[in-house]
């Protein structure tokens, strides 16, 4: 079976896309101040560092580090999420570039970033190792020689092998009421899984319920490394959660 478009679910989850956490201004922030924290341990610079977020979605990360001082630019498949990323920027009166863009074929000049960061898991939406590739390739020409490569993505553990059929239902409280927010999964071969993204929405007695639909590639850890390392990457790195203070593992990697 075909996969599903990521660009589709994504155009249409991009209203919503606030609502998967329980106070997404406060993730942008957190996230925003773990990165910073990591990208300047790494990088040693004071001043504002030239970043670009290739899988910006509605802005998580991309404005977190554009409230830090840093040069931001943010680009992302879905041109919906791409324009919220943009007005959300602005209500926060930040300057941030943002606009549709594929990672897998970055349109930017050769060495033209400190940091390249792609995060909460987008390479999970590369099926093949030559997407991934593609796009980690293009990484490695955009970021400057002395820049650095931030990654991150889901752990997946034991979830391929025991292949989990669903997520633990996350619950966000809005003015209309609680919005539940899970996922089912239904695995193919090569650690490849369609998702069933269920959203529960507030409807007076009852629940309005929203379906959507994708596909991802579940990559352990070390085979990410490893396709980091054969663009040319050294010095990759993954760091916990507990090092990172980031929500899930954060990969760095030095341009070699
Ligand atoms: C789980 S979302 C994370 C978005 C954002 N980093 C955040 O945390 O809010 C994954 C994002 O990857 C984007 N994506 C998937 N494939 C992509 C590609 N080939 N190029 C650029 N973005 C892509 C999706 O459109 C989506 O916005």
């Amino acid at each position: 079976m075909a996969p599903f478009s990521a660009q589709r679910f994504y155009d249409e989850l991009a209203d919503d896309y606030h609502l998967i956490y329980p106070d997404w201004s406060l993730s942008v922030a957190r996230q925003g101040s773990a990165l910073d924290a990591l990208v300047r341990e790494y990088l040693r610079r004071a001043k504002p560092l030239d970043i670009l977020d290739c899988s910006c979605g509605i802005g998580t990360q991309a404005i977190g580090l554009a409230e830090r001082g840093h040069r931001v630019v943010a680009t992302d498949l879905s041109p919906a999420a791409a324009a919220r990323a943009d007005t959300e920027a602005r209500r926060r009166a930040l300057v941030m570039a943002a606009a549709a863009g594929d990672m897998r074929a970055l349109p930017f000049a050769d060495s033209s970033f400190d940091v390249v960061l792609s995060a909460d898991n987008a390479l999970a939406h590369l099926l093949t190792e030559d997407e991934v590739r593609r796009a980690v390739g293009g990484m490695r020409r955009v970021v400057r020689d002395q820049g650095l490569l931030v990654l991150t993505a889901k752990d997946y553990g034991d979830a391929r092998q025991a292949r989990r059929q669903s997520t633990v239902p996350a619950v966000t409280d809005t003015p209309a009421g609680q919005v539940v927010t899970f996922q089912l999964w239904h695995w193919q071969d090569d650690g490849v899984y369609d998702f069933d993204h269920i959203q529960l929405l507030p409807d007076g007695d009852s629940w309005q319920v929203r379906v959507r639909r994708a596909t991802s590639r579940a990559w352990t850890l070390e085979e990410l490394a490893q396709l980091v390392r054969e663009c040319g990457f050294d010095d990759v790195t993954w760091h916990s959660v507990d090092e990172s203070h980031f929500f899930q593992p954060v990969l760095t990697a030095r341009p070699v």
